[in-house]
């Protein structure tokens, strides 16, 4: 089902599509591909919209630090916005100091609006997402051919599957940015919330929060996931990680690595309402952040404000700066292949 949210400034409808299926309900716009809200039962039955987001298309336009929204071409930062490929220098829009933040600036896909095509497939149902960046939009060589999936399955099971082709060698990394709060959007804090994740190393960073290069241990660290703790346990402690980022805010490397079907990698538990995510994908790494930057000047749907650490993001991908960082897995595309990404988001209580 479809319906107008809004209009962009120059006249385009933005429309919302709702899906429903196995237990879960969720709204997706045509702009930026966003979540807006994506609701499941608690232990109880009651449901809830477990995502950050916005009630108006002005919001999401001027102020969105990226609330549900699809993500790319580079997921995560490209340190000092430049990268080398096959002896050419290229130059990206920078958006974060001097680095570029998730595809940079004006024409990041959480920014384009998306051709949407529903579909029903057997017992599943969902809409494929269509978007051709041009040869040099953002500073990214190669015209890019991208269709994302969103399915939601007869189990409630949430999938994204991403695509896409190039016509000249380039870099691709895509994710999907929902800020997640079980507890449901708007009711405080993420802290109490559980997580685990399967990865015992990490990318430590430097104050711009770009990778050093060398994956560290988590054992013995505020990141160590590696058996199930609430977010709040070690988020405060006086790590240097820490301090940089005001928070966690950074790529796990994931034990699995790169894997050809999706693999268990995490799971986020809401104690109080029993709501839990868990997470597998064919990437190499997790980024989790705590939701740092929120600072109280955003209002969600629910019309409650959203405050540092009311939400966190877990974004599959490859690690971020790996243009410049020869020892990371590769996100080069070249013409004829196809880059393929899939994430499964299970839900149960
Ligand atoms: C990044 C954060 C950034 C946030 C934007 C996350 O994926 O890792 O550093 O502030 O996105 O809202």
């Amino acid at each position: 089902m479809k319906e107008l949210f809004g209009k962009l400034a120059d006249g385009t409808e933005i429309h919302s599509w709702s899906l429903a299926n196995g237990g879960t309900r969720m709204k997706v716009l045509s702009y930026g591909g966003i979540v807006r809200s994506l609701e499941i039962p608690d232990r109880r039955g009651h449901y809830a919209n477990v995502c950050l987001g916005f009630d108006n298309i002005e919001d999401y336009v001027s102020a969105s630090p990226y609330f549900g929204a699809l993500i790319g071409r580079y997921g995560n930062r490209i340190g000092k916005g430049e990268f080398t490929l096959d002896g050419k220098t290229y130059r990206l829009s920078v958006n974060d100091g001097e680095n570029s933040l998730h595809g940079g600036g004006t024409m990041g896909f959480d920014k384009v609006v998306w051709d949407i095509e529903p579909f029903t497939k057997g017992p599943d149902v969902g809409l494929y997402l269509h978007h051709t960046s041009v040869d040099g939009e953002m500073g990214y060589p190669g015209t890019l051919k991208t269709k994302v999936t969103y399915t939601l399955t007869q189990h409630g099971d949430w999938r994204v599957d991403y695509e896409a082709t190039t016509d000249k060698a380039t870099v691709v990394n895509l994710t999907s940015h929902v800020y997640w709060n079980l507890a449901g959007e708007g009711s405080g804090t993420i802290e109490n919330h559980e997580l685990k994740i399967a990865a015992s190393r990490y990318t430590p960073v430097d104050p711009g929060l770009i990778p050093t290069g060398e994956p560290a241990p988590v054992a013995d660290t505020p990141f160590d996931f590696r058996r199930s703790k609430a977010i709040g346990e070690n988020l405060r402690e006086t790590h240097q990680q820490l301090l940089y980022a005001k928070g966690i805010d950074h790529n796990w490397v994931l034990d699995k690595g790169i894997s050809p079907k999706p693999e268990w990698i995490a799971t986020l538990k809401d104690p109080s309402s029993g709501r839990t995510l868990r997470m597998a994908t064919t990437e190499p790494g997790l980024q989790f952040y705590s939701g740092n930057f929120l600072d109280g000047t955003l209002v969600g749907p629910s019309g409650r404000i959203y405050r540092q650490g009311d939400a966190l993001c877990l974004e599959t991908q490859h690690f971020p700066d790996s243009p410049n960082q020869p020892s990371f897995p590769s996100t080069v595309l070249r013409p004829g292949q196809t880059y393929r990404s899939t994430t499964v988001h299970s839900f149960s209580r």
